[in-house]
Formats: C-alpha cells, structure tokens, sequence
C-alpha cells in the first residue's frame, strides 16, 4: 500500500510517498481502507525528531483517519465483526499517513449523520483531546468561565463550539482580526489579539477581575505566569501543548491562595483501555452535538496524499484555521 513516512528529521523536505506492506488486523482489531488522515501539530513534531512514536506505535505518521472498515481480525466477537463495512472514524497511535491502517475497535466511531466521510478525518483526536479534558479533567460545568487559546486551531474550534453548546462563557486568543471574526462565528464570547493586547489584562477587564474558571493552554512555559494570574480561585490549569515551551517559574503563593490546579495531559501514549473510554465518551456526548449541528467540522484544506509534504509546509506556515487532512 501507499504510505507517507519521514526519511529523516526535518522540515516538509523529508515527508515522502513510499511503499510499504498492507498491516493483518489481529482478534479485536479492524482494518480500515482510509479514506483521508487528519494533520495534527505532534505529526510535525514526529517529522522534527522531537516527538518519537510511544512503544508498540506504528512509525508511520497520523493519529487520526476517516474510511470504511474492510475487515474484521480473525476471532474477533460479533461485534467487531458487524463493523465491516461501515464508515467509521479511527484515533491512532501512529499510522494513519496511508491507504490501510489496522486499529483496535473500540478505538473506532461510526462517522457522525450528515458529516462528509473525507471531512470526518479531522474530527476524533481534537474531540477526544478537548472532551477527556475539559469535561473529564477540568469538569467543566455550564456557566463557567473557559479561555481557550489559539481559538481557530484544529483545538481551539472545536473547543469553542463545544463549550458554547455546553452553555460556558468563552474567551479565547488569535492572532489576527480575520482569526477574531471566525472565534466569533464559533461562539467565542469574548477574543484577544494576542499580538495586539496584554492576555492578563484583558481577562481581567473582561471577567471583572475574578478571572477564568478553566484555561485550556496550547502554549505551556512562555503563558505559564499569564495563565495563574487569569485564573479564578479554584481555577484549573489544563496544559495540552509546549508550543511556547516546556521550563517555566510558577508563583506557588498565588497558587496556594486561589487554590489552583495545573493539569498537564497528552492523549497519544494513554493505554488502549482509558482511550477507548474518551472515545466511547466522546460518542455519546459529543456526536449528537455534531449530528445536531451545533459543532461543525472546520475543515480548512484536503491535500490528496502525493502532496503531503505541501500540506505539512502549509501546516507549518500557521496560516490554516480549522483542520489540514490528506486524501488516500
Ligand atoms: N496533549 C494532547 O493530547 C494533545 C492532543 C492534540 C493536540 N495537542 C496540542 O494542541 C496544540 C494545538 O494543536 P492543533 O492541532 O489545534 O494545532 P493548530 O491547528 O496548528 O493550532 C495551533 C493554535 O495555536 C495558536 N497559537 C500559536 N501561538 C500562539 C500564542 N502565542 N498565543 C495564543 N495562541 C497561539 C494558533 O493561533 P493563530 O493561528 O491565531 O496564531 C493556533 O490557533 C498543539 O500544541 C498540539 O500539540 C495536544
């Protein structure tokens, strides 16, 4: 089968179209034609050498797939079986970047009423990351206060409409008036330019100095001190990405007088038997959301798989909003 790899560390230079043997679902397992593979920042991260696939994970790259199940493993119980030939979404380890990929069932989603198969690609591991934590972790309840930041990102937009159909008041950060206008459109009550304006100051205008509730941090070191001081007391802190970095100071004393929480969570290398629990969760909360139309799938672009490493240099210009997908 056609699959994309690394060749090496690097930038888009080193994503390729190679060849590589079909994978053999074993019992429990399914196996699935892809139909397209959803980007995700730590496939970038892979292809610079910094994030190596957990133990046991396939080398090729994407976490993410839509397509239609082509067979079931050998002794695998009725209820896998059933599954062939059903368009389903798949949350990976690896090895989504190709025309097969094997997965364990109960990693596996119908593809939501009325979401186009192609489209649903991009949908399970920002559903899976923004559910298990904000609603698992942070227990985020109607009427509280959430920002979110990088309110356009693959994250970010489904984070928004999520909690806007949960009935949370929503700030969030961009990066320019275009980005402001669709955090907007996806029920972001209140935007900062993080370019233009001080984050802790504007939270603290908005909120009437009490702060967020919940922060939902893409940034990690670089936001670390912002983020404490725009929390409320019982605020917690749920950090999902180091794009700002990873070493940062902490004032405990703030900490300790608002008694806040920092969480700090990572989906890929949780064991088979907790994800198929965010799944099973995201399922039934958030399918119908989907299905009812009170969460779009913001698709920004479908690059078909010869193209990939076009998709990673788009990827990497940061100019996409939504999600970047690869057609099989
Ligand atoms: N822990 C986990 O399990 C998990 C799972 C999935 C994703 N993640 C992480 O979540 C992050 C987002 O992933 P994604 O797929 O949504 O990527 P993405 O679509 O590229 O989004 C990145 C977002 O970060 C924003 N951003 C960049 N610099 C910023 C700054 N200084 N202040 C505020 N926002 C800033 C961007 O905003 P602009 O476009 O407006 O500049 C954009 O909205 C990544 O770090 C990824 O590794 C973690």
């Amino acid at each position: 089968m056609r699959a994309v790899e690394y060749t090496d560390a690097g930038g888009p230079e080193v994503v390729a179209l190679t060849e590589v043997s079909d994978p053999v679902p074993a019992a429990g397992e399914v196996l699935i034609d892809v139909a397209a593979a959803g980007l995700n920042r730590a496939d970038v991260m892979q292809r610079r050498g910094v994030y190596p696939p957990p133990a046991g994970a396939s080398p090729i790259p994407g976490l993410e797939v839509s397509g239609r199940v082509a067979a079931a493993g050998l002794g695998s119980p009725a209820a896998v079986q059933e599954l062939v030939g059903v368009d389903v979404v798949a949350l990976l380890a690896g090895g989504g970047y190709a025309e097969k990929v094997v997965v364990d069932a109960r990693h596996v989603l119908p593809v939501p009423a009325g979401v186009d198969v192609v489209d649903a690609a991009g949908l399970i591991e920002v559903a899976a990351t923004v559910h298990s934590n904000l609603r698992g972790e942070a227990r985020v309840q109607p009427g509280e206060t959430v920002l979110v930041h990088g309110g356009t990102g693959g994250i970010g937009s489904f984070a928004l409409q999520y909690l806007h159909a949960l009935g949370a008041r929503t700030l969030t950060t961009v990066g320019s008036p275009e980005k402001a206008r669709l955090a907007r459109s996806l029920g972001a009550d209140h935007v900062i330019d993080y370019r233009e304006e001080d984050i802790g100051d504007r939270v603290s205008e908005i909120t009437d100095g009490r702060g967020a509730d919940v922060i939902l941090d893409v940034i990690g070191a670089k936001y670390l001190q912002t983020n404490l001081r725009s929390l409320a007391v019982d605020g917690r802190l749920v950090i999902i990405g180091l794009q700002g970095g990873r070493k940062a100071e902490a004032d405990l004393g703030l900490m300790l007088a608002r008694r806040l929480r920092i969480i700090a969570t990572t989906l890929r290398s949780r064991d088979a038997a907790t994800k198929a629990g965010i799944v099973s969760g995201v399922g039934e909360e958030l399918w119908p959301l989907i299905e009812q139309g009170r969460i779009r799938v913001q698709t920004d672009r479908v690059f078909a798989a010869d193209d990939a490493a076009a998709a990673h240099d788009y990827f990497d210009s940061g100019a996409h909003s939504g999600k970047i997908l690869l057609r099989f």
